[in-house]
Order: C-alpha cells, then sequence, then structure tokens
C-alpha cells in the first residue's frame, strides 16, 4: 500500500509539474490532477503553491481537518465522485483563496458549517441529504453565484435562509425527492434554476414553482411514466407571478398527448421560448392542433431537437399542424426523422423556421404554403431533389437566408426559377448541383455557398450577380479560377481543393475587388503560367488564406510537394520578351567590350601573338630529333636592313640573349654589295641555322628580299617547314608598297604571317615571349651536337662592313 501511495504521489508531483510549465505565462497557476487515482486519502506532500487540485474519481470517504492546511493558496477544489459522507467545512478555514468547490456526487449527509465568505461556486448536488444542507452561515456567503444542492426534502424554511442571496444558478441535483413544500422554489431569487429529477417527482408542481422562480428554467430528465402518474388536469391552472422566459426540458420521455399538455400549459405562462432538447415521445394520438388553445401567448421561438419515435404510427398532419398553426416566430424541429411538414392554409407568421436533419423530400412544397413573413429557412441536411421547386416557394416569402445544404438537389437547364428579391445568402453546398446551378440564382444574392458539388465550369453565359461578396466553391471539378466578369463585387472567393492546374489570368484581370482567396490544396503545376499568381501573393499580402502550407506543387514531378512560395521561377526564363531583350543587351555590351578592347587595347595583336605563341609550342612539341640533327651551326640566323641595325643590336639581340647567353646567332646586315658570292653565303648561312629571322621593314623590302624571294619560291624553304623562317614586321608595309616582283612576300603579308613588333613598350613582354618561344631549340641537344660553343660579340668597329658583321663563325 505504501508503495502504491508513493507512485500516486510521484505521479501527482509529474502532474504539477506539467501543469505548472503550461501555465506559467500567464498567472501563477499550478493545477494538480489527481483524478481517477484511486486514492482513499488526500495526499499528504501537495505542492504548496497548488491552485487547482482535482481529487475527483477517487475512493476517499474522510476529510481530515489538516488535509488542505499546506496548499493555502488553492482557490479550486474538485472533490466530486468520491465517497465522503460526512463534512466539516471548517477543513477549509486556512483556504482563504477558496472560491470553487465541488462535493457532488458523494455520499454527505451531514454538513458542519462554517462560513467561507470567499466562495462564489459550492456544489452540493447528488449527495445523500435528508433536507436541504443550508444553513445560517450559508446565508452570510454573499458571493456565492453557483450553488448545487440536493435532498430528499425540499422546504420553505431552509431556502429563506438563503433568500436574501441573489445567486446566479441554483442547481437542484436530486436522487430522490419524498417531499416537496409547495412555494419553496420561488423563495429563492436566482437567474437560472436547473433541476434535474429524479424518479416518482410530481413534474407539474416542481414545473410551475420553476416557472415563477427565474428567469430562465431547465429541467433534465422528464419521464412520463414516473412523474405523471398523479396526472391533475392543469388546463384552466391561472399562472400569476411566473418570471421564467426560457425554458428547457431536456431528456424527455413522454406520451404525445402528454407533451402536448406542455405545451399547452407553457403556452400561456410568460414562456417566450421553449426548448425541447433530446425528447422520445409515443402513445396515441388523441389531442391534437383542434383541441389547442392558441389564444393569448407571448411565446415566440420553439425549438425541438433530438426527437425520437416510440410509435410506428403517427397521424403526421395532426402532430405537424400543432407546430405550424403556432404562428409563432421562430420553429425549429432538427434532427427529427421527420419526412414531411404540412402547413395551414392560411398565412402565418413564422420568420425562421429550421427543419434541419430530417428526411424531408420535395413534397414538402408540392402544396402551396403561405409564409409571407419567412426571412431564414434552414432545409439543411434532408432529402430534396429539385431547387427550382424550392425557388418557386420562395418567390412568395421574403425570404433573406436560405440553407439548402446536405440535400440531393439539382438544377436542369430547362427548368425556370423565380427567387425572392430579398435573398442574401443561399447555402447549396453538399448536393450534386453541375454547372447548370448558375443558372437558378437569386440576382440579389451577396454569399453563396457552393462548395462540394459537381461543378466543372462557371458557365459565361449566366446572369450577372451584381451583389455577390462571398461565393465558396471548394470541393468541386474547376479546372481554372472563375474570372468575375459576372460577380463584378466579389471580394472573398474559396475555390479550395478543385482541379487547378495554373489559374488564367482572368482572374487577375477582372477580380480586382477579391480582398481574400482561399486557393490551396490544388494541384498546381508549377511553371512559368504560375508566377501572377505567386507574385499575387507578395503584393498583396495576406490575401492569400492557408498560404503557405495549402499551397503545395503537384507537378512537375521533381517540384511535386515544394511549398509555392518556395517556388523560384525567374522573370528572366519566364518572360520571353525579356529574355530576348536581355540577350540582345548583353549582346551589345560585349560587342562594345570587344570593340572598345580592339581600339584601346589593340586585342587583336595580342590574340595574334598569343596564336602564333601556341602553335609555335605545338610545332616544337611536335619536331623530332631527326629535325634537330640537321646540319645545324646556329640557332638564328638574322637578316635586316642597316636601318634596322640599331634595333636589331640594342633590341633584339638582348632579348634573345636574355633567355640564356648562349644563343647561336648568325647575323647578317644589309648593305652588301651586290654580288653572287654574297647572297650564296647567306643561302649557306641559312642552310647551317635553325631559324631564320628576317626583320621586315619598307627599306629591308627594298634592299633585302630580292635575296630571299627567290628561295623561298625555289627551295620552297618557307612552305616545307612554315616555322623556320620568322618575319618579324618592325614597321607596317602596305600591301601597295611591295613591288610585284615579290608575290611571295605580298602572299607572306596577306597571310600576316609574321610576329609584328608592337609600338606600345607594354606588349614587348608577350612579343619576345611569342618570338622565343618561335625560336626555341632545345639548346643542349644542339650543344653537343655543335661545335662551335663561341658566341662572337658584336664588333663596333666592324659595323661598317657587312662581310665583317656577319661573323667569322658563320663563314
Ligand atoms: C484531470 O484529469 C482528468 C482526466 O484524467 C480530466 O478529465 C480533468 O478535467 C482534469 N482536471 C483538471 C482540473 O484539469
Ligand atoms: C478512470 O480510469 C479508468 C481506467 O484507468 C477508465 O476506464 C475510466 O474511464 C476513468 N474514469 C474517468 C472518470 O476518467
Ligand atoms: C454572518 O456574518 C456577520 C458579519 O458579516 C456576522 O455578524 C454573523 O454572526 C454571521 N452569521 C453567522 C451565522 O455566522
Ligand atoms: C433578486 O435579486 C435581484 C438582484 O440580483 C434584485 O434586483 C431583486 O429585487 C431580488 N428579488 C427578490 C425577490 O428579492
Ligand atoms: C438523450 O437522452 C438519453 C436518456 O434519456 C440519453 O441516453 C442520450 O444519450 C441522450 N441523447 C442526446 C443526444 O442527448
Ligand atoms: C383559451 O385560453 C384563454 C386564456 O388562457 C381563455 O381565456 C380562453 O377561454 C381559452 N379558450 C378556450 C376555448 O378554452
Ligand atoms: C428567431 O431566430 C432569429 C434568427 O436565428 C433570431 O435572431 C431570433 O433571436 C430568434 N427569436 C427568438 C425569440 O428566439
Ligand atoms: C404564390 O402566392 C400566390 C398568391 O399570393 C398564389 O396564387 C401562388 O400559388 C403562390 N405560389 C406558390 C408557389 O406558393
Ligand atoms: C414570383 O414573384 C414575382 C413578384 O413577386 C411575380 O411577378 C412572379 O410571377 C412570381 N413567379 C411565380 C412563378 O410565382
Ligand atoms: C453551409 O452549410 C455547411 C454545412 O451544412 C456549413 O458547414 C457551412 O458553414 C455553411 N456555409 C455558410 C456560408 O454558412
Amino acid at each position: 500500500m505504501r508503495h502504491i501511495r508513493s507512485i500516486y504521489v510521484f505521479c501527482c508531483i509529474v502532474m504539477s509539474a506539467c501543469g505548472w510549465a503550461s501555465k506559467l505565462p500567464e498567472e501563477r497557476e499550478l493545477t494538480t490532477n489527481c483524478s481517477n487515482m484511486s486514492l482513499r486519502k488526500v495526499p499528504v506532500d501537495l505542492t504548496p503553491t497548488t491552485t487547482t487540485l482535482d481529487l475527483s474519481y477517487n475512493l476517499l470517504s474522510q476529510l481530515q481537518s489538516s488535509d488542505f492546511h499546506s496548499v493555502s493558496e488553492l482557490k479550486v477544489l474538485i472533490l466530486c465522485h468520491n465517497r465522503i459522507q460526512e463534512l466539516d467545512i471548517k477543513t477549509f478555514e486556512f483556504n482563504k483563496e477558496l472560491r470553487y468547490l465541488d462535493l457532488s456526487y458523494n455520499r454527505l449527509k451531514i454538513v458542519t458549517w462554517y462560513s467561507l465568505t470567499g466562495l462564489r461556486h459550492l456544489d452540493l448536488s447528488f449527495n445523500d441529504f435528508d433536507t436541504m444542507p443550508i444553513s445560517e452561515e450559508t446565508g452570510n456567503m454573499s458571493h456565492l453565484e453557483i450553488l448545487g444542492l440536493s435532498g430528499a426534502k425540499i422546504q420553505k424554511s431552509d431556502f429563506q435562509k438563503i433568500a436574501h442571496l441573489h445567486l446566479n444558478t441554483v442547481f437542484l441535483g436530486l436522487r430522490t425527492l419524498s417531499h416537496y413544500e409547495e412555494g419553496s422554489l420561488p423563495i429563492l431569487n436566482t437567474t437560472k434554476l436547473h433541476i434535474v429529477l429524479p424518479m416518482n417527482t410530481n413534474f407539474w408542481v416542481l414545473l410551475r414553482d420553476g416557472i415563477k422562480t427565474s428567469k430562465i428554467l431547465e429541467m433534465t430528465n422528464v419521464d412520463g411514466k414516473s412523474q405523471f402518474a398523479s396526472y391533475e388536469t392543469q388546463q384552466n391552472l391561472i399562472l400569476e407571478n411566473a418570471k421564467t422566459s426560457i425554458l428547457l426540458l431536456n431528456k424527455v420521455d413522454l406520451l404525445w398527448d402528454d407533451l402536448l399538455l406542455i405545451f399547452q400549459f407553457v403556452w400561456h405562462t410568460s414562456v417566450e421560448y421553449f426548448h425541447i432538447q433530446n425528447v422520445t415521445f409515443g402513445g396515441k394520438v388523441y389531442l391534437d392542433h383542434n383541441s389547442f388553445n392558441y389564444s393569448n401567448t407571448v411565446m415566440r421561438a420553439i425549438k425541438l431537437e433530438h426527437v425520437h419515435y416510440r410509435v410506428f404510427y403517427i397521424p403526421q398532419e395532426r402532430v405537424y399542424l400543432l407546430f405550424t398553426k403556432m404562428g409563432i416566430e421562430n420553429l425549429t424541429i432538427s434532427d427529427a426523422q421527420m419526412p414531411h411538414m404540412v402547413f395551414p392554409t392560411c398565412p402565418s407568421k413564422f420568420q425562421y423556421l429550421n427543419f434541419a436533419n430530417n428526411i424531408l423530400t420535395d413534397d414538402l412544397f408540392k402544396r402551396s404554403i403561405h409564409l409571407p413573413h419567412l426571412k431564414t429557412l434552414i432545409l439543411k441536411g434532408n432529402k430534396l431533389e429539385t431547387l427550382s421547386l424550392v425557388s418557386c416557394f420562395a418567390n412568395n416569402t421574403s425570404l433573406k437566408h436560405l440553407d439548402l445544404s446536405q440535400n440531393l438537389l439539382q438544377h436542369e437547364n430547362d427548368e425556370n426559377c423565380w427567387w425572392p428579391e430579398t435573398l442574401i445568402t443561399m447555402n447549396l453546398s453538399s448536393n450534386k448541383f453541375a454547372d447548370s446551378v448558375f443558372r437558378c440564382l437569386p440576382q440579389s444574392i451577396q454569399i453563396l455557398d457552393l462548395n462540394n458539388n459537381k461543378i466543372q465550369t462557371v458557365p459565361k453565359e449566366m446572369i450577372h450577380l451584381k451583389s455577390l461578396r462571398e461565393l465558396n466553391l471548394a470541393f468541386n471539378f474547376l479546372t481554372d479560377l472563375p474570372g468575375c466578369s459576372h460577380f463584378r463585387r466579389l471580394s472573398v472567393l474559396n475555390i479550395e481543393m478543385n482541379l487547378i492546374l495554373s489559374p488564367s489570368l482572368d482572374f487577375f484581370q477582372s477580380c480586382q475587388e477579391v480582398k481574400t482567396l482561399n486557393a490551396g490544396r490544388n494541384p498546381f503545376r508549377c511553371t512559368c503560367e504560375l508566377r501572377d499568381f505567386i507574385q499575387l501573393e507578395k503584393y498583396s499580402e495576406g490575401m492569400m488564406v492557408g498560404w503557405s502550407d495549402s499551397y503545395i506543387c503537384e507537378y512537375p514531378l521533381s517540384l511535386k510537394g515544394t511549398q509555392l512560395k518556395d517556388v523560384h521561377l525567374p522573370e528572366l526564363s519566364c518572360n520571353t520578351a525579356l529574355l530576348i531583350v536581355t540577350i540582345v543587351v548583353v549582346m551589345l555590351i560585349l560587342g562594345m567590350a570587344a570593340t572598345f578592347c580592339c581600339l584601346h587595347f589593340d586585342l587583336p595583336w595580342y590574340l595574334r601573338m598569343l596564336h602564333q605563341w601556341t602553335q609555335t609550342w605545338h610545332r616544337v612539341r611536335k619536331a623530332t630529333q631527326g629535325q634537330l640533327k640537321r646540319n645545324v651551326q646556329f640557332h638564328v640566323f638574322i637578316s635586316y636592313s642597316e636601318r634596322d641595325s640599331a634595333w636589331v643590336k640594342h633590341e633584339l639581340i638582348p632579348n634573345l640573349e636574355k633567355e640564356d647567353g648562349s644563343v647561336l646567332i648568325c647575323l647578317h646586315e644589309g648593305n652588301f654589295d651586290p654580288g653572287n658570292s654574297i647572297t650564296e653565303n647567306i643561302i649557306n648561312h641559312t642552310e647551317k641555322s635553325y631559324k631564320i629571322i628576317l626583320v621586315l621593314s619598307p627599306d629591308f623590302v627594298q634592299s633585302e628580299w630580292y635575296r630571299y624571294e627567290l628561295d623561298f619560291t625555289h627551295h620552297s624553304l618557307c612552305h616545307e617547314n612554315s616555322n623556320y623562317i620568322i618575319l618579324i614586321l618592325l614597321e607596317p608595309i602596305p600591301l601597295y608598297c611591295i613591288p610585284t616582283r615579290y608575290p611571295k612576300l605580298k602572299a607572306l603579308m596577306e597571310k600576316k604571317a609574321y610576329l609584328e613588333w608592337p609600338k606600345d613598350r607594354r606588349k614587348c613582354r608577350l612579343f619576345w615571349a611569342n618570338l622565343r618561344a618561335a625560336i626555341h631549340v632545345n639548346l643542349v641537344e644542339t650543344r653537343e651536337t655543335s661545335e662551335l660553343q663561341t658566341f662572337i660579340e658584336l664588333n663596333e668597329e666592324s659595323q661598317g662592313s657587312a662581310i665583317s658583321l656577319i661573323r667569322t663563325d658563320c663563314l
């Protein structure tokens, strides 16, 4: 037992902790819930800060005076459904904050009172008291609002003690009632009186006294079998001092005739609103509307809910007419399995009729019904089939609100509809309507619910619904958002759960007034067409209901399950015009940049250089050893005109040597005396050189070229091995300056097969790199094969003579 107890205590503490955590942000409220734990004693180690303690559904039979000392901040104490037999309210004397004390459903017989002045809610109902547990101290609890009582005997003297309290609710949860002193209840001053009747009581006496007691009277467990046994005729009873305007009977099981008598009795009292809930009736129908005295009433609304029958045969007309002839403002008969309804032929005053959840059919409208004042008609959850029939009925009314949801309604194109101009809201949800329903709608409609039907499109040829503000088309089969050309003032549109892949532009153009759009849970196809739709949310924040959780791509498969807000559809890829413009602009910019580079940085020159350089490298890599083993003695043979000698000596040679000091160069300077021997010498030397560099300038062309022109033509020096000769163009040579006798030179110039000496010093590095690459030879290799190791420096003195400039080594 000890163990079990400690487990309970542990549970309580754990639950306290949870309660503490959840309530923390608000007030410092701490709930300790020890409900339904088979406790026999109040746990000793309750958290002292507990404000709400639930000990219901346990096995407590006694409360100790110290039980609640530790929880001094207790506000709410629930002790219902225990086995407590005796109570000393002094037990709670240290719980000054206690407001709510529930001791219902115990076995209390004796209460020792103590004035708990702070108490607002005290429930002592469903206990075993003999008389009402009320004492002088009860009368001192001036804050009491809700008081639950029980007792086998009710006497005036008990209630007198609390007559001065202004209570909100008195709840009489009676297990038995052996004696009721008439006139006791009206002593109470309470707004609401709720009596749960025990078996074998006199219903009529309590009803009469109840009506004299409070504004609101509720009676539960009205059982004809026991409570109507001592039936005495109530018909001529005139009720004085009636206070009740709202009467509620709950769990009623009566014979039809008894029910009718109750109606008749209540009809002549102060009751304006009569609500009967959960009623079962049976028996033969002897009394009907013919025996009902309809005169002299203040009744305005009757509501019957959850009606069951204990008989198979009901003379329907007689039963229905009892109600429809009442001509009150509001009548509700719902959840009553009612197959039909009959109205008197004369016009009746109903403004509100609710026959929800019955089994009414089109037959309802077969006979003409005159309800000129009808404002609201609720026929939800029936078996109606033809909308035009409803419309013809409605035409003779001033109907504003019509609920026809959850029927089997349809509309055929050839039927005519006549709706009254007064109609504002229509609920046509959960029917079998197709597109044709739009041909049977009242022009005045403002709120239209067509959700859960079989609509595929909103037809283009339909009347203009000028006043329509809210349209619900959820759960249909629409493949596109409807345009608003036929309902210009639409501001709320629900089109959830349809088959919309990508909404068309028509919506965005025509539906300017729409403020709220619910288009979630459609199978969106996330392609460019959806961009406008996604933008819509960005531009009008909060317009889309359920954004962004309900807006998910279904297609393409790669995006399935992605929320629309996360889909990136760039403007560029979706807008063809923009794409073209962008491409053109980019091309233009590139073109301009290229032109600029050409003009400003001489880009083509660089490109040509680079091209040559790479080609050279390529060739060098492919060059075979055999080529190298040609009978070479020099790396380069340089030929130039005298005028360019300064450049050759100060620029070219130093730069060639820069990389490797032992480049073997054979120089030929212009100014030879004309003569074969020299030409032949030159040819010899060119053959002994690995590469020939010709420094081209107009002067060179004039004076030297002839020596090579022939060579090129006859020895095919160049095309056999075009990298053998390196032409350096020192100065531009216009083509027309080249004499016609040099076709080869012309060809070379045209092919631009030369390295151009840049005017811009910055470009020189590249030029030299290129040149060095062009004459690249495996120097080590060459050195091995060549005997000529010495490089004879240029001799300043020998400059004058061309011959002497050809280094002796060359010869
Ligand atoms: C305590 O828990 C029971 C269910 O276990 C619940 O019905 C009851 O409302 C809870 N009491 C309070 C005060 O939260
Ligand atoms: C109490 O607990 C039992 C089982 O633990 C459960 O069947 C019963 O419904 C609970 N009663 C209430 C009033 O919560
Ligand atoms: C009721 O309260 C008043 C003061 O508020 C006190 O004088 C009186 O004795 C109390 N009556 C009883 C029966 O406790
Ligand atoms: C009942 O209480 C209200 C205030 O709640 C008061 O106006 C009314 O006069 C009281 N009626 C009687 C009969 O004492
Ligand atoms: C109606 O009352 C019966 C008892 O009279 C009860 O069993 C049933 O649950 C109640 N139904 C509703 C819907 O209140
Ligand atoms: C109908 O009731 C009114 C008032 O209760 C009464 O004056 C009248 O006599 C009754 N009529 C009949 C036919 O009983
Ligand atoms: C009748 O029904 C209408 C509409 O529901 C409501 O506004 C009105 O208060 C009801 N009248 C009574 C007396 O219940
Ligand atoms: C409408 O009322 C007129 C008379 O006011 C009546 O002749 C006609 O039958 C009624 N129509 C319907 C469908 O009830
Ligand atoms: C509907 O009512 C209008 C005016 O109230 C009337 O002109 C029209 O004939 C009625 N239509 C039918 C079919 O009753
Ligand atoms: C239409 O009726 C259905 C149920 O019948 C309800 O859920 C919905 O809220 C109603 N629509 C409007 C606009 O009241």
